[in-house]
């Protein structure tokens, strides 16, 4: 069998949670291959919220094994209280989740760094979740890392004080205060609870179940905007979050690669600095935040919004292979007379449809099409969706000749159409 591949196109939060617990009964194994509590993923179901950040959205089904890959940076402190939310007792959640021995560790004096940093950048802070992504993946590649197999070894401890060490040389450079006994204490805590799980080389877990005939999904954090190399850098997280990133996070072939699922909201979001050519500063955009309820799941911040950027979707459909879309949170459109989305940009006075290098001013060029009234939340076929949403639909599968085959109408895992 093959690895199907779920990711975000957009700026992140396109819904990638609730697409993926959706999907979990056509698979058996879900799995994290990149990002860390930096994402926020939200589900719903049975009445209840959830928000993960580092555990796969798979956790809540019994009998699927859930994989936080090598890709993923993981903080242990975070680990801890997430599993405490979750409402599953510690037996069986050993059970449904495995991590790699592989994946970096997230220290306490990362997040510090994380923070010192983005003071010292000041206005042009990349809005970090300030969970210590950036500090960890550059240890990763700098090649000082601490793994979570590390905690096994019986010197963790005294490499846990090299790396410390060596972080608070860096800290004194900054002008900066900071705790670091604050966040330890849980942080030794979380490597206790952690050391629990069955911590493995994910890579040949994955590629003996695809031998046996099983089915994985890889579930992306972030969006495709925010990918180290193609998203709008250096406003972007530390991680390849596009499907490449599959590969490499979790030592799975590209031949080993089935669909590419790319889910994209209605319309645009973005928290955090940086481009966002659709960006509503109007009435328009408050009423869209208020609509979907646009705040971030990781960090609370109200999520920058706009219209649906068509050339920006179909880069990332591009740099993905997207195979199919899904689309999410149509019904917040629901009740606008007149939808725009762009399809161009005027860049230096021409037209024209490439994501510009860098800060290049970038104005969209739109067209409208009408809306819809109608309250589309308890729909549950799509032939039944009004006719002015399915010609959003085609026009947006025109435009970037993949298929739409999934429209979500709702928070809930109920609220999913399948075409
Ligand atoms: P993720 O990071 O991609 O998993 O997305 P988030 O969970 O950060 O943000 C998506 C938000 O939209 C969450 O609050 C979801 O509950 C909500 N959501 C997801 N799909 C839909 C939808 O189709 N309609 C509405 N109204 N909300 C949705
Ligand atoms: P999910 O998985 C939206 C943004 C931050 C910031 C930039 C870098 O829920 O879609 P980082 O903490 O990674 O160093 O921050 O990336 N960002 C996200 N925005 N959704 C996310 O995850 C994000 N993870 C990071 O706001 O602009
Ligand atoms: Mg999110």
């Amino acid at each position: 069998m093959k690895t199907d591949i779920l990711l975000g196109l957009q700026w992140g939060d396109e819904g990638k949670g609730k697409i993926v617990d959706a999907i979990t009964p056509g698979y058996d194994v879900i799995a994290r291959f990149q990002g860390g509590p930096n994402a926020g993923h939200s589900l719903e179901f049975d009445g209840k919220k959830i928000v993960l950040h580092l555990i796969p959205s798979g956790i809540f089904h019994p009998n699927k094994l859930n994989v936080i890959g090598n890709g993923v940076v993981l903080d242990p402190a975070v680990f801890k209280q997430e599993i405490g939310t979750l409402g599953i007792p510690l037996e069986e959640l050993t059970k449904r989740l495995v991590i790699s021995s592989r994946a970096h560790l997230i220290m306490p004096s990362h997040r510090i760094l994380d923070a010192a940093s983005e003071k010292r950048k000041g206005n042009a802070k990349i809005g970090s979740t300030l969970r210590g992504i950036g500090p960890t993946y550059t240890d990763k590649i700098s090649r000082n890392g601490l793994r979570v197999g590390d905690i096994l070894s019986i010197d963790f401890r005294k490499k846990y004080a090299e790396h410390t060490n060596n972080h608070l040389r860096q800290l004194s450079s900054y002008d900066f205060d900071f705790d670091l006994a604050k966040y330890e204490e849980g942080w030794f805590e979380g490597v206790e609870t952690l050391s629990k799980f069955k911590i493995v080389n994910t890579e040949y877990l994955f590629n003996d179940l695809l031998s046996k005939n099983k089915k994985i999904l890889a579930e992306g954090a972030q969006g495709t905007m925010l990918d180290i190399d193609f998203g709008s850098y250096p406003f972007v997280t530390s991680s390849n979050t596009i499907s490449a990133g599959a590969c490499t996070g979790m030592g799975v072939s590209p031949k080993r690669i089935g669909e590419v699922l790319g889910i994209f909201k209605a319309y645009c979001t973005r928290v955090g600095s940086g481009p966002f050519p659709t960006e509503l500063f109007d009435a328009t955009g408050e009423e869209l935040r208020k609509a979907g309820h646009e705040f971030g799941a990781t960090t609370g911040r109200p999520r920058r919004c706009g219209w649906l950027d068509l050339p920006e979707l179909k880069y990332a459909i591009m740099v993905n292979g997207v195979t199919q879309l899904f689309m999410t949170k149509s019904d917040v459109l629901s009740g606008f007379d007149k939808i725009s989305v762009c399809t161009s940009y005027k860049v230096g006075g021409k037209t024209c449809d490439e994501i510009p290098f860098g800060d290049t001013p970038t104005e969209p060029v739109y067209t409208q099409l009408p809306g819809w009234k109608e309250d589309i939340t308890k729909i549950k076929e799509f032939d039944k969706l009004p006719i002015n949403l399915k010609n959003y639909i085609k026009y947006i599968e025109d435009y970037t000749g993949v298929p739409i085959t999934m429209v979500s109408v709702g928070p809930d895992r109920e609220e999913t159409i399948l075409r």
